[in-house]
């Protein structure tokens, strides 16, 4: 897909034209007939009117008068999904959108949600017919240059998260995971250095290694870098992004439905984090940024840590294992003290950490909390409105780091049975010296049926919030 200005409309261009419900006739491509029809539709309150052409195919969308902004723009990222929908049905590949709404944020919206719902993920499908459809060419009559690049940073960015979520761990293993986000970090013009296992062992990572202990596969520790020449912030921000390229549980074996079986999902936290800084390049945000993946899978096996071990983690603490399927939280806890050495302004991770934060909000939203101040919360919650990924912050109490303390360790990896995400981000502060932000996208970073332009599989689900985070930090 290609997006593009269109300077000219030729008679026989296919139109997506956004209109006020009064306007809707006021146009130069209909007859009065068609413009009688158009009215007669509006009046229905009908917000999509498609007429068909001898040469082309005119889509009408009306959008909304009433609501907060953020309402209004949702309303037109899903409008733009429904649009897309009918251009599949007609076949209709190229497309060119032409604004007589307000604002050209609104056109912004409508046409980011009919882009991110024309991804797909089929390359493991045979049947050529059911690949066919391709939307190719998205043209904006009169945008300018800063409109195309907005889409771009955000479109690719996201389809690049979700290729990484859909993939299985078949072809994604942790290995797999770095070259793939060395090839983006190429193309993206980030800095990027990849640390092996023999690396990982000198650093002692003792959280990534015990995870991968079992695995016949060896992990890796991702390092993405963007540091234009110009940025405002005088220490970086850093992200990280959990890696799991496969969740079993490890010896705390998951079952298999409805668990274990979307397990490829568990490296969300890592394509969000990845796809963030590979947006903020694509947008050439003047910001440092850097983005830590550690990346293994987690099996049982002969040599499979286990319930009881007690490891020492990169910053010499010791954590009792109690559970194997806590994993998450100790390959992120080596990333997180790694972070130490760049002094950051400011540490985000992002995590399918806990069921316990998707049985809070389902797909419909974050889980965060942290210790960072309210200020930048209240930006990020602000984020989360303007893209609609929606934040819902947790409290950070430190009667939930007590639940971490180990009798016989500094910290164990399991809490007790209430406040599991919270627990979680608890005992992961303890890891870091910065301000904090954790970011629980268990919830969102898979559906299992399809949703809008969010899709089905992998949603890329936070990339969009923290563009616009950072755009505005
Ligand atoms: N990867 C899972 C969390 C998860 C659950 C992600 C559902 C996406 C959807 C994580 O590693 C895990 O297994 N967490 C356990 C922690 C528990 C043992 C403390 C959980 O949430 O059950
Ligand atoms: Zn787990
Ligand atoms: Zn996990």
């Amino acid at each position: 897909m290609k997006f593009k200005t269109k300077w000219e409309i030729n008679p026989d261009e296919n139109l997506i034209i956004l209109t006020g419900k009064n306007d809707i006739a006021d146009n130069d491509y209909t007859d009065d007939k068609e413009k009688e029809y158009l009215e007669s539709m509006a009046a229905k309150d009908k917000k999509m009117v498609s007429i068909n052409q001898y040469n082309r195919r005119l889509i009408f969308v009306i959008g909304n008068t009433k609501g907060k902004k953020w309402e209004k723009h949702e309303k037109l990222r899903k409008a733009g999904s429904s649009v897309y929908d009918l251009l599949k049905r007609l076949d209709i590949k190229n497309i060119s959108i032409i604004n007589k709404l307000k604002t050209e944020e609104e056109r912004l919206a409508f046409t980011e949600g009919l882009a991110l719902s024309a991804y797909k993920f089929d390359k493991y499908i045979s049947d050529k017919k059911r690949k066919k459809y391709n939307l190719k060419t998205v043209s904006l009559e009169q945008a300018s240059s800063n409109e195309i690049k907005y889409l771009e940073s955000i479109v690719f960015p996201v389809f690049f998260a979700r290729d990484l979520v859909n993939e299985p761990v078949s072809y994604l293993d942790s290995p797999t995971l770095a070259r793939e986000l060395k090839k983006m970090a190429k193309k993206a013009g980030l800095k990027v250095k990849v640390l092996d296992k023999k690396a990982i062992e000198k650093e002692g990572m003792g959280g990534i290694l015990a995870v991968n202990q079992a695995s016949p596969v060896p992990p890796t520790f991702t390092i993405l870098e963007w540091k234009p020449e110009e940025y405002s912030n005088k220490k970086p921000i850093v992200l990280v992004g959990k890696g799991l390229v496969y969740d079993t549980g490890g010896l705390s074996l998951k079952p298999t439905q409805n668990s274990m079986d979307e397990m490829k999902c568990d490296m969300a936290g890592a394509a969000t984090v990845a796809g963030a800084i590979f947006a903020a390049a694509k947008a050439e945000l003047p910001l440092h940024i850097i983005t830590l993946i550690p990346s293994t899978d987690n099996r049982p096996g002969g040599n499979a840590y286990a319930p009881g071990d007690i490891i020492t983690m990169h910053d010499g603490s010791t954590v009792e294992v109690l559970n194997t399927d806590a994993e998450g939280r100790l390959i992120l806890a080596d990333a997180l003290s790694y972070a130490k050495r760049y002094k950051p302004e400011l540490v985000i991770d992002a995590a399918t950490l806990t069921g316990a934060a998707a049985m809070i909000l389902g797909h419909h939203g974050i889980v965060n909390m942290g210790n960072a101040p309210d200020k930048v919360f209240a930006k990020m919650e602000k984020s989360g409105l303007n893209t609609y990924e929606r934040l819902v912050r947790m409290p950070f109490w430190d009667e939930f780091g007590e639940m971490m303390k180990s009798d016989i360790a500094d910290q164990k990896n399991l809490g007790g049975r209430i406040a599991g995400a919270i627990t979680a981000g608890k005992f992961l502060e303890k890891f870091t010296d910065a301000p904090y932000i954790h970011l629980d996208i268990a919830g969102p970073a898979f559906i299992t049926s399809k949703e809008s332009y969010l899709g089905k599989g992998g949603t890329g689900y936070g990339i969009r919030m923290l563009l616009d985070f950072l755009k505005n930090y």
